[in-house]
């Protein structure tokens, strides 16, 4: 592939619990794509199919989920056409995942030092004794205290700021190409959570993995993201750089998103929720999922959001919204084919 094309590009994909009328439409028809080194910021309310998307991805999607439809290309490869045996070594060596429980991702009953060699051995080619010393070297780039002695450490033994650490290590081991991080630091204490971040943030640059990031909180998108796609309802409603986003957001949802965050370091602002909660997954989508929630329907015309499903506008070059307030000529835009 060239390296002008994307690392990742997932189109308009479809992951459904269970089939028929009581299918959830847990991922309706999402795209997106990463460049090479690029952090990209999935940020949404919880339930909107952030986890779900992720796991599709890496066709980690347990049943009664199932990818009805769609495409994931990496580096120009489908991974939902590939084998077992290339979905094995895409996972080991190319997308490395994290997720919110990092203790529940270690084994209990193995040091940790092992934890980090044991890939480095099966699937890196290390011999034991340089598999242990680079997983002591791996522990000390993550900010590990004595990495020598915390080697030999079980899971129960450290923090969970450590335990993360320690899956950032093992994550990264092998210098994957991206990584997917599902809210690293939601389960973690505030005051760790900002010291993490930085740490993903640092290796991946160092390493030029590319990083998708899945955070409820706009506030670590602030931090992290060099571009960000908002999802709603399995749906991705905007997408645009980091600066754009928290600038000038286009999509409704984006701005009830930012105006329910606590801005950090500033005077803390009265925090508005979005009234009205995410929609019933099981239900098809006419038209804006949002719409039922949303202050511009009225501006926008009612008909319009809660009929038609708003294609991709572009309020400006590089930029995505779904939402028909960007649009000005709806009738000249029909839909793009999957969307309905
Ligand atoms: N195993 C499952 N069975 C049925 N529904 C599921 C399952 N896992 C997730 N879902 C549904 O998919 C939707 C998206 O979930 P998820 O991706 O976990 O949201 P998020 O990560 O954004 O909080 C939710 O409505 C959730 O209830
Ligand atoms: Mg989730």
């Amino acid at each position: 592939m060239s390296d002008e094309a994307p690392l990742l590009q997932v189109r308009d994909l479809r992951t459904h619990f269970g089939t028929g009328d009581c299918a959830v439409r847990a991922v309706n028809g999402v795209d997106l794509s990463i460049g090479r080194g690029e952090v990209l910021g999935i940020v949404g309310e919880s339930g909107c199919g952030k986890t779900v998307l992720a796991l599709s991805i890496l066709r980690l999607v347990d049943a009664p989920g199932r990818i009805v439809s769609g495409q994931v290309l990496f580096d120009g490869q489908d991974v939902l056409a590939m084998r077992s045996r290339a979905l094995t070594a895409l996972r080991g060596r190319d997308i490395a995942m994290i997720f919110q429980q990092p203790k529940a991702s270690l084994d209990p009953v193995m040091r940790i030092g092992h934890q980090i060699a044991e890939p480095l051995r099966l699937r890196g080619g290390r011999s034991r004794t340089d598999a242990w010393r680079e997983a002591v070297e791996l522990l000390g780039a993550v900010g590990i205290p004595n990495p020598e002695e915390k080697a030999r450490a079980y899971p129960h033994e450290i923090s969970g700021g450590q335990a993360q650490r320690v899956m950032i290590a093992t994550a990264l081991a092998l210098r994957p190409r991206l990584l997917i991080a599902d809210e690293p630091t939601t389960a973690l204490d505030v005051t760790v959570q900002a010291q993490i971040l930085e740490l993903l943030r640092e290796r991946c640059r160092a390493l030029g993995t590319a990083l998708i990031l899945v955070t409820h909180d706009i506030g670590v998108i602030a931090q992290m993201a060099d571009r960000v796609a908002v999802m709603y309802a399995g749906r991705v409603v905007e997408n645009a750089p980091v600066g754009q986003i928290l600038g000038d957001p286009a999509h409704p949802y984006t701005r009830g998103l930012m105006r329910s965050a606590p801005v950090m370091g500033a005077v803390q602002k009265r925090l508005q929720e979005i009234p009205g909660g995410i929609p019933d997954l099981t239900r098809p989508l006419r038209g804006c999922a949002f719409a039922p929630r949303c202050d511009g329907r009225r501006e926008a015309g009612p008909a319009r959001c809660d009929g038609q499903t708003p294609p991709p506008f572009m309020p400006s070059p590089g930029r995505e919204a779904r939402c028909w307030l960007q649009g000005s000529a709806p009738a000249a835009q029909p839909a793009p084919p999957g969307w309905s």
